[in-house]
Parts: C-alpha cells; structure tokens; sequence
C-alpha cells in the first residue's frame, strides 16, 4: 500500500463521523461545559459526603479516571472507580455515588445507580438521557442532562468539565479562574502544533501517528497522567481500531520490566509510548528516564512524551488533546473512518436477548 500522507488527504472522505469537529473543539468545549455546570443545583448535603464512587464504563468512564488523578493529592475524601455492575460494600448515605453514562442505558452503570439509591447514598447522574434519567426522575435525584451529540468518548470535555466543576464546587479539588484563564492558551498552543492545516514535518501528531503505524501502542501513564494513559489506551482501540494496552508507573517496573525480555523476535512490533508527567514524585521521574533506556536497549520502539504545562490541569488536557489527535491521525493512516464503534453496540444487543 502506498504511503498515505497527512498533509494532502481529505480527511472528510474517511472521517465520516466528523470525529474531528470534537477533537479540534475539545478545550472551548471543556469552558462552554464548565460555564454550563455553574449553575447546575448541587445539593447542600452533598458536601457531607466522606467517600465519593464515581461509575461509568467505557468512554464515560474516562471523566471518572482522570477526575480522580486530579482530586488524588488534594481530596480528604476516599475517593473511588466502579467499572462494573455492583457498588463498594461500604457504600452508605455518606457516600456520594456519581454515575455517567452518556447514553443512559449503560447496564452496569445503570445497575450501579440503582443499588446506590437502595443503600440510600446520595446521588448523582450524568448523560444525555435514557434510563438513567428516568430513574433519577423517579428517585428524585439530581441528573446533570446535556445534548452534546458525539460519541461517548468524543464528549469527554462535557463529563470532565462538569464532574470537576462539581468536585470543586464541593471543597475536593482547587480550579482557579486563573487556571481555566489558560485554557485558551492551550488551544492556541493546539492550533499551532497539532491541527490538520500543520503539516507532518512540524506536526509531533502527525509524526508520532506514523510511527504508530503497523505497531502495537503500549501507552506508560504517570503521576496525573495515569487516567489519560487509559484514554490513550482505549483512543487507539476504538478511533484507530488497533489492539493497545496501557501500563501505570512505578507499578510496571515491578513486572513488565521483567517480560520485556521477550518477544526476542520482533519486540519492535510495540511502540512504547511514555507520558512523562511534570507532577509526580521525583523517583518516578527517574524512573521515567530509566525505563524509557532499558526498553530501547531491548529494541522495543520507544517515545517519551512531555508537555509543557503550569497545572496538573493543564498538563492533564493538553495530554487528552495530544493523543486524541495521534489517535486521529492514526485512524487515517488506517484508512478507518475514527468515529464507528459498531461492534460495541452489537455487543450490548447480543448481550440483552441472552
Ligand atoms: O466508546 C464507547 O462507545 C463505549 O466505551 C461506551 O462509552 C460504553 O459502552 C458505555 O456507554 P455509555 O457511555 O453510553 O454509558
């Protein structure tokens, strides 16, 4: 197959989802979100809540995981994921359950919010409607309800937006104006670098998409880039269509480290991709750079991803934005139109006649 190039394709031909509308969109989308989230009524008992559970799967669970690397150093709160069909046993009325489903019709999320209203925890759902929003009608709990038409991981910046607006509005996580005043420049930074005008030779998107190609992407998260790892991860699955993994650090140097000795045929079939976070413990930093040397010198296919950033804020979206783009740009190279995801939804459909 001829080499496809980035800078003289028509992308619209096989971005027929219009994928890159939300990805270009991402950081005035995450403000219009926030903004909207302001005037959300928050119950005044929330603020109780000593252990918070946020549940969602899949793309709506991406807000959950990155929210919670956000809220991991300044939360005096236990702060919790649920990826599955049943809540903690320790979920009680001083726990705040917040369930995102885009759809609303999410089985085990939905499964989740009802066993959160038996154990009589507070609670609180956000999606575009189905179920869910009839249950929390029914229960008389708030649901946060939004119309943004995408796919469910193409609406990150409205689930992210509003779970930290909320989370800040209730004391766990610092937002400043001054933080989110900055947003704007990292949309400027985006434009200059990363969208599709910017042609390969100075586009890192571009070049690290094509380095991708024919690889199998092992995405390193650290520090508050551990959730965004997982976006990555699931980035390169359903926008790419490509198998990836992900790995955590210090974690991995406790395993994976050991199986990079094999495959010896071939190990340059994976390209490691390592997001080097600015907030972090210094060890893990070094760790970083050790780890980055031990799999180069194995032959595996390595890139050490930093960003330039003044918050964990900043770095998490300027990070989302970064790989949103690379997986973009992959799915193009892969001649795959980004957006369709129908196996999923034949998946959910085969699994309800069972
Ligand atoms: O990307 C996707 O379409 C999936 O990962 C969905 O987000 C997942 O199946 C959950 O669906 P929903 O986000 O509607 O709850």
């Amino acid at each position: 197959m001829a080499d496809i190039s980035l800078d003289a394709i028509d992308f619209r031909n096989v971005d027929e989802g219009a994928m890159y509308q939300h990805i270009e969109g991402f950081f005035t989308n995450f403000l219009i979100w926030w903004k909207l989230s302001n005037s959300f009524p928050l119950p005044s008992h929330f603020v109780k809540a000593n252990k918070i559970v946020i549940s969602g799967m899949g793309g709506s669970a991406q807000a959950g995981t990155i929210a919670k690397d956000l809220l991991f150093g300044e939360a005096k709160v236990t702060v919790e994921l649920v990826r599955d069909y049943h809540l903690p046993a320790y979920v009680d009325r001083n726990t705040l359950v917040i369930a995102i489903s885009y759809s609303g019709t999410t089985e085990e999320t939905l499964n989740t919010f009802i066993e959160a209203y038996s154990k009589g925890a507070m609670l609180l759902g956000i999606g575009t409607g189905g179920q869910m929003a009839a249950l929390a009608r029914k229960y008389k709990v708030p649901y946060f309800e939004h119309d943004y038409e995408a796919q469910p991981r193409a609406a990150l910046h409205v689930h992210l937006a509003s779970m930290l607006n909320f989370m800040s509005r209730l004391g766990h996580v610092t937002i400043s104006n001054e933080m989110l005043g900055r947003v704007n420049e990292l949309e400027t930074y985006m434009r200059a670098h990363w969208v599709e005008t910017i042609p390969e030779g100075n586009n890192e998107a571009k070049q690290l998409a094509r380095k991708m190609l024919n690889h199998v992407p092992v995405v390193i998260g650290d520090g508050v880039l551990c959730g965004v790892a997982g976006r990555y991860k699931s980035h390169f699955n359903e926008n790419a269509k490509s198998m990836a993994y992900y790995e955590l650090l210090p974690e991995m140097n406790h395993n994976a480290l050991v199986g990079s000795e094999r495959p010896v045929k071939s190990p340059e079939w994976l390209h490691l991709l390592l997001l080097d976070s600015k907030y972090t413990d210094e060890q893990n930093k070094t760790r970083m750079v050790l780890t980055e040397q031990l799999f180069k010198d194995r032959k595996f296919k390595v890139t050490r991803q930093q960003f330039s950033s003044s918050s964990p804020l900043e770095e998490v979206l300027l990070a989302v934005s970064f790989g949103d783009y690379v997986s973009y740009y992959l799915a193009l190279l892969n001649q795959v139109d980004p957006t369709a995801v129908n196996v999923i939804a034949q998946f959910k459909s085969k699994l309800s006649h069972e």
